[in-house]
């Protein structure tokens, strides 16, 4: 598609644009106040709307949102790259705080609503590896117009991204260091470094449920990237013993192996795509590009659980 200019639409007036970050007023309504409206409008939608916003474009703030889009080039494939790119940190951020409830909820031994939250977290990744159909239409040339625009911001600097790999526990100090100067982001990512992740526990609760979890495993620096070990997999061993839908741990194992599952297949799309897209040249984030991506590729969050596989 490289060979015309895009055409931007223009969708909003940016000076009428509120751009604060705090939430706009607004109203809230009952079953009494919609039935009510719909006597009123014999039925069809309301048009009339006070004010110079509608409740719509204030719940989410939209034409904020819609006014965030700066493309650099006048490159045709930046606008997909630039839609796609804010949409899966939208989707990391929604995947990120069910990743947190998870863990709060197997805290406090509430499995069946861990369980609950991690089927969500499940079709979070599965959406967010579908993204790649899309991107993946982005051809050489197309990434070529814009790539320079970049400079060296690279999806490696994602802070949601990180996010989210630090609570599914693959913990790295480089990249959590990489955010070490933005002092608004840095505190939540660091807390995330050093905190036990949603495995950890896993761990501990199948401590607490009397599986013999070393006692390493229980209490140790969060912020080590998790080494797989001997007594969790004799852990994993037990709970296969009983792989029925009453057994919350086999439940449990299924849900966290389905995960990873998930999650790797997203990494090995984007690392498919970035193949077809740039082939073997450097990243812009300074990695060798797909050859480093290859090696993330294989990063599993639950090493035990696959590990076990063949003794099952
Ligand atoms: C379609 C064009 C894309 C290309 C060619 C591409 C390429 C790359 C490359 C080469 C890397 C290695 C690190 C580096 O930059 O040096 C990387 C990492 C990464 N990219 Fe992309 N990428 C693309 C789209 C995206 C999008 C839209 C996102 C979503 C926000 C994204 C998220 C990431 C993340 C999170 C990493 C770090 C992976 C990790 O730490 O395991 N990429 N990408």
């Amino acid at each position: 598609m490289p060979d015309f200019k895009p055409i931007i639409p223009r969708v909003v007036e940016p000076e009428g644009v509120v751009c604060s970050i705090e939430p706009r007023p607004m109203g809230k309504s009952s079953d009494e106040d919609r039935a009510r409206a719909v006597e009123e409008t014999g039925g069809a939608p309301r048009i009339e709307h006070e004010g110079r916003s509608n409740p719509y474009i204030d719940y989410q703030s939209l034409d904020l949102m819609h006014s965030l889009q700066h493309l650099r080039s006048e490159g045709y494939d930046e606008m997909c790259f630039y839609i796609m790119g804010q949409c899966k940190e939208l989707l990391f951020r929604g995947l990120h705080m069910e990743l947190v409830n998870a863990r709060e909820q197997l805290r406090q031994d509430n499995v069946a609503n861990a369980l609950q939250i991690l089927a969500r977290c499940k079709a979070y990744v599965d959406y967010i590896a579908n993204s790649w159909n899309v991107l993946g239409t982005i051809t050489s040339e197309g990434f070529n117009q814009f790539r320079d625009y970049l400079s060296t911001a690279s999806g490696q600097l994602s802070y949601m991204y990180r996010h989210v790999e630090f609570v599914l526990g693959n913990k790295d100090a480089r990249l959590a260091a990489a955010h070490r100067n933005v002092p608004h982001v840095w505190p939540a990512i660091n807390e995330a470094f050093e905190s036990p992740s949603l495995y950890d526990e896993v761990l501990r609760y199948l401590h607490r449920r009397g599986y013999g979890i070393d006692r390493s495993m229980l209490d140790r620096d969060w912020s080590e990237p998790y080494a797989s070990d001997e007594s969790v997999r004799q852990a994993w061993l037990e709970v296969y013993r009983t792989p029925t839908a009453e057994n919350p741990e086999y439940r449990m194992a299924e849900a966290l192996v389905s995960l990873d599952e998930a999650y790797s297949i997203y990494r090995w799309r984007h690392f498919v795509t970035v193949h077809k897209i740039i082939g073997f040249k450097p990243g812009t984030g300074g990695s060798a590009g797909v050859g480093w991506l290859q090696n993330v590729t294989s990063h599993k969050f639950f090493p035990e659980l696959w590990e076990i596989r063949d003794a099952l």
